[in-house]
């Protein structure tokens, strides 16, 4: 299909756009077909982010693009505020199917929406047990929960926080784990840092334990720049959280849904989280769709008040979507039909070792990688994220898509991509950093 450019590119606010940068040679993508994107101009490269870590099965599968028709033509919208439709019903028997540990789910209508839901949970929830005096909400340095308030608060991005102040007064943060030298090209899990989880120890003697409602983490950091968590990190933060009543939150948003070849982060790390926010893959991004798993535990704190009540004053007038719920359905069908977590569970060593294949290259100074996510980080020039920039723009031009995250090269590409793919990758990547 001839898709044509309008000549104003103005009145389109771009989000988290340089867009002088971005004008002076627009990058227009026309149409996507599994794990490529073609251009207006039909120049065809591999989507190595997979959209933007998000588009797990490939693009414009045909199973979700006929349940989302067939949806629209059946009942396009109705809303869930004291009456229902069976696909919400549906959708959210058929997720909690996935994950024995978490018995419901709130739907949202993106990552950031699911993470402000998740923290307002976290909140409401010690209030509804009488133990209203837990405020802080504890993140991380470098970490990504998305641009809504309370996200941003527990994020740890400065450049996304420098414009906006102070947002939720009483978040605290604990420090990232990228730990250069000793870490750098660790394959997988790097050995060091497990001890940082003590920040949240530190957090509580210096606030009080007892005033402490939840402790948000990426259980792999993905936006800040790609950073698996530190062998035993994890298990030490669940720890200190059971330790002083704490929840702990698990931001799924890019692990879930197959990314490191299980359905979930946490069931490949092996310790449970109290709330996990997801968005993303959860319709192959398709139709914008988040949302927030708890335990029965969590969820039964709200059933005590007035049965005329509603149990938690949240939601948006989008939760539950027809639309999104149709495709959340098709999604995880076809994930289960092509085998799509098990195809990223197989690939994810070539990958790894495509990677680390590139640590030789003059300015590479570290390369991270668990499941088919990854970073090739260039040594800083003068302007930190120049050389990413510029790096983008070669791998653009030789056919593969990628995120510069300040110098760090990031990658997501969809799961179902092959060998023979990895090794095309692995081959622009070095005639482009060789150079
Ligand atoms: C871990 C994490 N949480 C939240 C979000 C925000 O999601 P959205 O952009 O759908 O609001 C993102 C987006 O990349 C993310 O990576």
């Amino acid at each position: 299909m001839n898709v044509q450019l309008p000549n104003n590119l103005d009145a389109f606010w771009m989000p988290f756009t340089a867009s002088r940068w971005f004008k002076d040679n627009p990058r227009i993508i026309g149409s996507a077909d599994g794990i490529y994107y073609t251009t207006i101009e039909g120049h065809k490269l591999i989507d190595g982010t997979g959209g933007l870590w998000c588009c797990n099965a490939g693009h414009n599968r045909k199973p979700i693009v006929e349940a989302i028709q067939k949806q629209a033509a059946t009942l396009d919208f109705a809303h869930n505020f004291n009456q229902g439709h069976a696909i919400a019903f549906e959708a959210a028997n058929r997720l909690t199917a996935m994950t024995p540990e978490f018995d419901h789910i709130f739907f949202t209508n993106s990552g950031s929406e699911a993470v402000d839901t998740a923290l307002k949970i976290a909140l409401a929830y010690h209030q509804a047990r009488g133990e209203g005096q837990r405020r802080i909400l504890v993140g991380r340095q470098k970490a990504y929960h998305g641009i809504n308030f309370g996200g941003l608060s527990v994020g740890g991005i400065g450049l996304n926080k420098g414009q906006f102040g102070t947002l939720y007064p009483d978040a605290k943060h604990m420090r990232h784990t990228h730990i250069m030298p000793d870490n750098a090209f660790s394959r997988g899990m790097p050995d060091h840092g497990a001890h940082l989880a003590d920040d949240l120890e530190e957090i509580c003697q210096t606030y009080g334990g007892h005033t402490v409602a939840a402790c948000i983490v990426e259980p792999v950091s993905g936006a800040g720049g790609v950073f698996p968590p530190p062998v035993g990190y994890l298990e030490r933060l669940r720890e200190i959280c059971d330790r002083h009543g704490i929840l702990l939150i698990f931001d799924e948003v890019i692990s879930g849904f197959g990314r490191l070849g299980t359905a979930f982060a946490y069931q490949k790390f092996g310790v449970t989280p109290d709330l996990m926010t997801v968005a993303k893959g959860i319709t192959n991004a398709t139709v914008p769709l988040g949302g927030v798993f708890t335990t029965g535990d969590v969820r039964e704190a709200f059933l005590a008040g007035p049965e005329t009540m509603p149990d938690l004053f949240h939601g948006y007038t989008y939760s539950g979507h027809p639309l999104a719920c149709a495709a959340a359905i098709a999604t995880i069908d076809l994930y289960r039909d092509e085998q799509i977590f098990e195809n990223a569970a197989k690939m994810e060593q070539p990958w790894e070792d495509m990677l680390h294949s590139l640590s030789d290259l003059p300015g590479v100074i570290d390369v991270r990688n668990i499941g088919l996510v990854g970073a090739v980080q260039l040594e800083s020039g003068e302007v930190v994220g120049a050389r990413g920039r510029a790096a983008f723009e070669k791998l653009w031009d030789q056919g593969v898509s990628c995120r510069p995250i300040g110098d760090s090269l990031a990658m997501s590409p969809p799961l179902v991509l092959t060998e023979d793919d990895i090794h095309r990758i692995g081959e622009m990547y070095r005639a482009v950093l060789s150079d």
